[in-house]
């Protein structure tokens, strides 16, 4: 936590937050957004999941994963024990790239502040980033996740978990895909009871 800051001051704290992205001008995606898709879960998460920017319907609800890719990993994170009250859902970037392209730098640099707080706020055990875009939020832009997942990294004094974007889950219809989304989802459960053990 924060030094100092008691639960009810964090989720205050990321209301504020949220309420100051919703005015957010700071990059050209402010222009076509419905909403900005801030987050979703509560200030005392144990995991912090971070996608990679909202699609179609996340943009009409604001909120995050609420389209296919998001009943996947959903379902996923019902499969492997994960219950939805440990986690906090976002993305690297929170407002809709036109027709589903990807996030330019300038866009994900002035989207980085709402992340970095989101992160600092929230202080989770574990971070699993999912696809390459959140990889490389965290591990910087050489990193793969075809090579990078299946293992945790230390960054900051946070456990990072990488793992597939479950938008690639849909598209590759390949079941050791699943079966290696599924091992990685594991590994941050395991992390979890590990330190709930201690
Ligand atoms: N894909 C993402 O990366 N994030 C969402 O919120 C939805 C789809």
């Amino acid at each position: 936590m924060p030094s100092g800051m008691s639960f009810t001051q964090k989720q205050r704290a990321l209301i504020e937050l949220s309420n100051r992205a919703d005015g957010c001008i700071d990059c050209q995606l402010h222009q076509e957004r419905s909403s900005v898709v801030f987050g979703q879960g509560t200030a005392e998460a144990r995991v912090l999941v971070v996608g990679e920017a909202p699609g179609k319907n996340e943009d009409l609800q604001g909120i995050p994963f609420v389209g296919r890719s998001g009943k996947l990993l959903r379902q996923a994170f019902s499969a492997v024990g994960l219950s939805e009250q440990f986690v906090y859902i976002t993305n690297v970037v929170k407002c809709r790239p036109p027709d589903n392209r990807n996030p330019r730098p300038p866009e994900l640099a002035a989207c980085r502040y709402y992340l970095d707080r989101q992160l600092e706020l929230i202080d989770p055990e574990i971070i699993l980033s999912l696809g390459n875009f959140a990889l490389r939020y965290f591990l910087g832009e050489s990193h793969k996740i075809s090579t990078a997942r299946g293992q945790s990294y230390q960054f900051d004094k946070f456990k990072l978990i990488p793992t597939y974007h479950p938008s690639y889950l849909l598209y590759s219809h390949n079941p050791e895909i699943n079966s290696r989304f599924q091992a990685d989802l594991r590994l941050a459960v395991e992390h979890l009871e590990e330190r709930s053990a201690r």
